[in-house]
């Protein structure tokens, strides 16, 4: 049997991710591997998620509490960061996982993280557009921003949060004015544009989408997302009426979504 003081500290250590620890510093604002092998975590990176409660957020960490490159995982939003945190730090992989509440807990959060991703901020309702979100997401990304510049400058930044377009911009414009921007380590997520691009393009081809891959450049927004018919793999070509239809179709994606979410709300 357990005397009552051992059970006490088994439970607090079990439930110690629900309240942010006070980060063991070792001589330098880098958590050690040592420090995550000993709490039981593999060797790896270790991955903040800002905005881990919403839609994107609790995906996203599910996916990289499953990446078996990752040592530790930081959730952080201003709401229900501790519900999220536990859910996840039950999957059975490596990574230790910590939940961070509110902007106290940010520096926290991001202290000594090699990659940063951002999904915080508001989506968007039926009739905006992604330019519509720009003067709430803009000041969030701004604030989260400064945080990574002060506590984890080296990290690589990934700008979920939209319009992309412009977060991406402003994220550059804080690490610029902090002395710390590369742009090599600064990203806009938009892999979704080819994600819809390969599906898209394999529906009306005929064929897995696992077997297509269609380049997008450009942006994330409407016009501004450019998808490279023309450079197709496997090779292939497209009637002028197939092409209007899939470049207008993976432009609006995300508008096609969010519009049919009105049936649901
Ligand atoms: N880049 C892309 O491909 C892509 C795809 C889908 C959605 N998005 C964008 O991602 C964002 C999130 O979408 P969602 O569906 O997850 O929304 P959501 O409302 O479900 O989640 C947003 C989360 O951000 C949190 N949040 C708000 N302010 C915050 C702050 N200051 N600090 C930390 N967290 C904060 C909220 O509490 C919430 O949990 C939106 O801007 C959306 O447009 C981008």
């Amino acid at each position: 049997m357990n005397s009552g003081s051992e059970v006490n500290q088994r439970i607090a250590r079990i439930s110690a991710h629900l309240h942010p620890p006070t980060i063991q510093m070792e001589g330098s604002s880098v958590l050690s591997r040592a420090s995550c092998r000993a709490k039981g975590g593999a060797p790896g990176f270790k991955v903040a998620i800002l905005g881990a409660a919403g839609g994107i957020g609790q995906s996203l960490s599910m996916l990289v509490k499953m990446n078996p490159l990752v040592s530790v995982l930081h959730l952080y939003d201003v709401v229900n960061a501790p519900g999220v945190t536990a859910d996840v730090s039950h999957m059975d992989t490596g990574a230790v996982v910590r939940g961070f509440l509110g902007q106290q807990q940010l520096e926290n959060a991001l202290t000594g993280m090699d990659l940063v991703i951002i999904p915080a901020g508001v989506p968007r309702k039926p009739g905006m557009t992604r330019d519509d979100l720009f003067k709430i997401n803009a000041g969030i990304v701004k604030t989260l921003c400064e945080g990574v510049a002060k506590c984890c400058p080296r990290a690589i930044v990934g700008l979920i949060s939209n319009p992309v377009n412009s977060t991406v911009p402003i994220a550059a414009e804080v690490f610029k004015k902090a002395g710390t921007f590369d742009p090599k380590k600064l990203l806009g997520v938009t892999t979704l544009d080819v994600v819809r691009a390969n599906t898209f393009v394999a529906e009306v081809l005929g064929i897995d989408p696992r077997e297509v891959n269609v380049p997008v450049v450009g942006g994330h927004a409407g016009v501004t997302i450019l998808p490279l018919l023309s450079q197709v793999k496997p090779p292939c070509s497209f009637t002028p009426e197939e092409i209007n239809y899939l470049t207008d179709r993976i432009q609006n994606g995300g508008t096609e979504v969010v519009e049919v979410n009105v049936n649901y709300f």
